[in-house]
């Protein structure tokens, strides 16, 4: 173990960190150098938020370099200034009509506090809807409607009024029943049940959901579920609030991932690559929920010069490549969803490749016909990927996440693909 780990654990409370001893020290592009010098492969964009490369890209560090010089912070939510302005009115150009009202943060799990304030105060309702296997963050609020691990929770609350519903997670569907026959029954039981038996749908200030659920597996629901949800939402009055902060910001080839259902949010959250490295929160609600009175929200850091810098050089790096960014997004995630549903031909223990662009989940099982979660086997791939030079995170229980920054190179791709191939070749053979 290496000295800076061994005095972190003396020093930090425990947070996840469990799967391998990475100490980090630079990075560039698609790569990420340990403290030894070693050099990784990034499929894991440090969660997300290297969308646009390793250590974000130039103009997003002299941006932020430029800033730190002139004026750091700017208390903006009781000063005005204009680069928040201006970062608004560019990210506005990528949301969609009718949008919107911006309140700034530094965390994902405080756009989602925000997202959840202002849903209570437009509608003057209380309960939220949120979904199992879900994640929106670890303080009270979004806690409450995080239901992905019970350590997460245990001991935690109690929390605000949500209730959970099933996802329509099919490959494992909680209400055993098969995609497209079901009808979307997890939709029905939103109906039946949470809105009508746990609270009526007329106490609900909003449903909460991840087009993509991210830490809860990388699970990708039918178009038709997030329509039904949708109209639960339209019929009930609750306001449908996209949590895109891992699934947004071009990672499935969308500025939004929602647009990939057809469906429009009524408030949305982001955070993790709005900042390029630098924390920043979003939350954006549709013009037409009106203002909220001054005094009721409002934080210290929101609107943080650095990180604003950062994240207008980001987002305008975003509109000029849009087109680009997208394509190559679609194109890498073609590519590597092949050679994954190769891989699942070949090896017993890849139970479900799933995902949209660059937002890509293998989970892997014991066996194809019992989908035993294979979460010894999993843990393997991990070490044997780490050992190799590549990085990777895993999701819900036997699942790994694909998410290479979108700028990654073929070269870096293919090498990551062939080191994850042997990975998973060697657990496959070692059952
Ligand atoms: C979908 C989603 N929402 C919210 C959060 C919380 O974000 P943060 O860790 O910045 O508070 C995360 C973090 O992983 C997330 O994936």
């Amino acid at each position: 173990m290496s000295r800076t780990i061994r005095r972190d654990k003396g020093l930090f409370l425990t947070t996840t960190r469990e799967d391998y001893n990475f100490v980090a020290d630079h990075g560039e592009g698609d790569f990420a150098y340990d403290a030894n010098g070693r050099r990784y492969i990034d499929f894991s964009s440090f969660i997300s938020v290297y969308n646009l490369g390793v250590n974000g890209n130039a103009e997003i560090r002299n941006a932020a370099k430029r800033q730190i010089d002139r004026l750091m912070h700017a208390a903006f939510t009781d000063f005005y200034a204009e680069l928040p302005v201006q970062f608004a009115e560019e990210m506005l150009k990528l949301l969609p009509r009718g949008f919107g009202r911006f309140f700034l943060s530094n965390s994902g799990t405080e756009a989602n506090e925000a997202a959840m304030k202002f849903s209570r105060l437009f509608t003057k309702r209380q309960y939220f809807l949120a979904f199992y296997n879900a994640f929106h963050g670890r303080t009270m609020g979004s806690l409450g409607m995080t239901a992905s691990k019970a350590v997460q929770r245990e001991h935690f609350g109690p929390f605000p009024n949500v209730v959970h519903a099933p996802f329509a997670y099919c490959y494992r569907c909680p209400l055993k029943l098969k995609y497209p026959d079901c009808g979307i029954a997890c939709a029905d039981y939103i109906r039946k049940y949470t809105m009508s038996k746990d609270a009526s749908g007329r106490e609900f200030a909003a449903v909460f959901m991840e087009p993509i659920q991210g830490e809860g597996g990388y699970v990708v629901p039918p178009k038709e579920f997030v329509k039904e949800v949708r109209k639960i939402c339209d019929d009930s009055g609750a306001l449908l609030v996209a949590d895109e902060v891992q699934s947004g910001y071009m990672r499935t080839g969308k500025f939004l991932a929602l647009d990939n259902f057809g469906v429009t949010a009524d408030i949305y959250t982001m955070a993790k690559s709005v900042g390029g490295g630098l924390p920043m929160g979003v939350t954006v609600t549709r013009r037409s929920l009106g203002d909220i009175p001054s005094g009721s929200h409002a934080n210290t850091f929101g609107g943080n010069l650095v990180a604003v810098a950062a994240a207008l050089a980001a987002v305008r790096h975003v509109m000029r490549n849009r087109a680009k960014l997208s394509a190559m997004t679609r194109e890498k995630g073609r590519a590597i969803t092949k050679r994954l549903e190769s891989m699942k031909e070949s090896y017993e223990i890849v139970g479900d490749v799933r995902g949209i662009g660059l937002s890509i989940g293998v989970e892997f099982v014991k066996t194809k016909e019992g989908k035993e979660p294979a979460v010894r086997e999993k843990q393997r791939i991990l070490d044997y990927c780490f050992k190799n030079g590549l990085l990777l995170l895993p999701a819900g229980e036997s699942t790994i996440r694909l998410i290479p920054p979108l700028t990654i190179s073929h070269a870096s791709l293919e090498r990551g693909m062939d080191i994850f191939e042997d990975a998973v070749k060697a657990a496959n053979a070692g059952r």
